[in-house]
C-alpha cells in the first residue's frame, strides 16, 4: 500500500492515545496460558504480531477468548502437541519467547515465520535452550523455519552475548519449567517486563547485581492491566519536540525505566518533557507533556542502545533537525530487526535530502537539514514505515511511502491519528 503525507503546517496541540504496550501484550498471553486458573487481560494491543501470538497458544491447545474488551488465557488440559507449524508472522518477540516455553514440552513442534523473521538469527536462543536439553533442527543451523524438541530441563549459567530482552526471556520461561535454579548474567540491562511479570505471579525470580537468579516456579494467573506503549507513543513526541508551539498530553503510558532511554536522552539534550507517574503496580505508569523544544545534538553507545533500541530511526529523524553532528554507534543489532534498520533508516532519510552517514554498527547525521518530500520504502517494517510518515509530516512537499500497511503490526488506527492532525 501507498501512503501520502504531506507537511503538516500547524502545531499540535491536543490529547493523544496510543495503543497498549507490545512487548507486555504478548507476555501476558504466554505467562496466562503458563498459569494455574483463567488470567485476565484488559488493554490487550489487538495488532498483527500480538494476534500471531494468540494463534501459536490456540493451536497449542490453550483457550483464549475475547468478551467486550476483556481478554480470558486459560489453559486447562495443558499444552497439547499441534498439528500444524506454527507460524510467528512478522513477530521475533513471538518466535523467540515461544521457543523458551516450546523447549520443556515432550513434543516435536515446527515454528517458522514471514520473509522478514525468516531471516533473523534464531541460534542466540537455540544455544541456551539446547544446553538446558531441547533439541533443535534449524535452517543452516539458526534460521527459521526450525523444528524443536522439548525435554525435562536442566538448569544453566549463563551469560548474554548481546543485551536483548527476546533471549533473556525465552530462557526464563523454559527456566521457571527446569528443575533447579538458573542464573542468566546481563551484562547491560534491557527491558525487564518477564521478571516483572513473572514474579507478580508468583514465581521466585531475583536480579542481584546484574545476574538474574529464577527457580523452577509454578505460575498463577493474574488479571493484567496493559500501560499504553512508549514506543508506539515516541511518533508522536517526535512530532510534537519538531514542530514549533506543539504541546501534547499522552496519558496512561509505560514508564518503565527499562523502556524509557528515548525519554532520559530527549531530556538530556534539551526536550521538554514532563512524566507524572500514577500507578506503579507491577508496571509504573503515568502520563506524559511533551511541548515544542530546541534541541542540543547527541551521542550514544554501548549504554543506552538497549533501553531505546526500537527508537532510534526516531533519533535519526530527530537529529536531522537539530544543529551539529548527532552520533548513534554500537547499534549492530538493527541490522537484524524487522529490517536491517541502519540500512533502511540511512537510504530513506537521504531521499529525504538529510545528511546521514552509514557506520557498520551505527550513523552519523549532521542537522539541520530542511527535508523534502520524496518516494520513499518501508522494506516491510513497521517502524520504519511510521517514522518515515512522521518525517512526511515535517518535511516540505509531499512524501510517498511505498509498503506502508505493515503499520499495523504494532500501531492499528496510525493513519486515522495522522488525519485527525490535519
Ligand atoms: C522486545 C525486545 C527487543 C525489541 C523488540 C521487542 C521484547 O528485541 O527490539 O521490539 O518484547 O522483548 P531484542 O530483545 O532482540 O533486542
Amino acid at each position: 500500500m501507498i501512503y501520502r503525507v504531506s507537511k503538516l503546517h500547524h502545531p499540535i496541540i491536543e490529547e493523544i492515545e496510543i495503543p497498549p504496550d507490545k512487548s507486555i501484550s504478548h507476555r501476558a498471553l504466554i505467562l496466562g496460558s503458563m498459569g494455574k486458573g483463567e488470567t485476565v487481560i484488559h488493554n490487550l494491543l489487538e495488532s498483527k504480531d500480538v494476534l500471531s501470538t494468540v494463534r501459536i497458544l490456540k493451536k497449542l491447545g490453550v483457550k483464549i477468548q475475547r468478551e467486550k474488551n476483556l481478554w480470558k488465557v486459560k489453559n486447562t488440559i495443558g499444552f497439547k502437541e499441534p498439528l500444524e507449524i506454527l507460524n510467528a508472522g512478522n513477530s521475533g518477540t513471538t518466535a523467540r519467547l515461544m521457543m523458551g516455553v516450546l523447549s520443556s514440552l515432550p513434543f516435536i513442534s515446527f515454528l517458522t515465520g514471514d520473509k522478514s523473521l525468516r531471516r533473523r538469527p534464531m541460534d542466540r536462543v537455540i544455544i541456551p535452550l539446547s544446553q538446558m536439553g531441547a533439541e533443535f533442527w534449524a535452517k543452516s543451523g539458526k534460521f527459521l523455519p526450525l523444528a524443536i524438541k522439548g525435554a525435562p530441563l536442566k538448569p544453566i549459567h549463563y551469560t548474554l552475548p548481546i543485551p536483548s530482552a527476546q533471549v533473556k526471556s525465552a530462557i526464563i520461561l523454559a527456566a521457571l519449567r527446569a528443575s533447579g535454579e538458573t542464573t542468566i548474567r546481563e551484562p547491560l540491562p534491557s527491558r525487564d517486563h518477564t521478571e516483572r511479570m513473572v514474579k507478580h505471579m508468583g514465581a521466585e525470580i531475583f536480579k542481584e547485581e546484574k545476574v538474574i537468579k529464577v527457580k523452577g516456579s509454578e505460575l498463577y494467573a493474574r488479571e493484567f492491566k496493559i500501560p499504553g506503549d512508549l514506543s508506539s507513543a515516541s511518533f508522536f513526541i517526535t512530532l510534537a519536540l519538531l514542530i514549533p508551539g506543539s504541546r501534547i498530553v499522552i496519558k496512561g503510558v509505560g514508564l518503565n525505566p527499562t523502556r524509557k532511554g528515548f525519554l532520559e536522552l530527549l531530556k538530556k539534550i534539551g526536550g521538554r518533557i514532563e512524566e507524572n507517574i500514577k500507578e506503579k503496580e507491577w508496571e509504573p505508569r503515568g502520563d506524559l507533556i511533551v511541548e515544542y523544544s530546541e534541541l542540543k545534538p547527541f551521542k550514544i553507545g554501548k549504554k543506552e542502545i538497549p533501553l531505546l533500541i526500537d527508537e532510534i530511526p526516531l533519533l535519526a529523524l530527530i537529529a536531522t533537525q537539530i544543529e551539529g553532528i548527532s552520533e548513534i554507534r554500537d547499534a549492530e543489532e538493527l541490522r537484524v530487526k524487522e529490517s536491517d534498520r541502519i540500512k533502511s533508516t540511512v537510504g530513506n532519510l537521504r531521499l529525504l535530502g538529510a545528511e546521514i552517514e552509514e557506520l557498520p554498527d551505527g550513523m552519523i547525521i549532521k542537522g539541520k537539514t530542511i527535508l523534502k518530500g520524496n518516494r520513499v520504502r518501508s522494506f516491510g517494517d513497521h517502524r520504519i514505515a511510521m517514522m518515515l510518515i512522521i518525517a512526511g509530516l515535517i518535511a516540505e512537499g509531499e512524501t510517498i511511502i511505498e509498503g506502508a500497511e505493515c503499520v499495523d503490526i504494532s500501531f492499528p488506527g496510525f493513519f486515522g491519528k495522522i488525519e485527525s492532525l490535519f
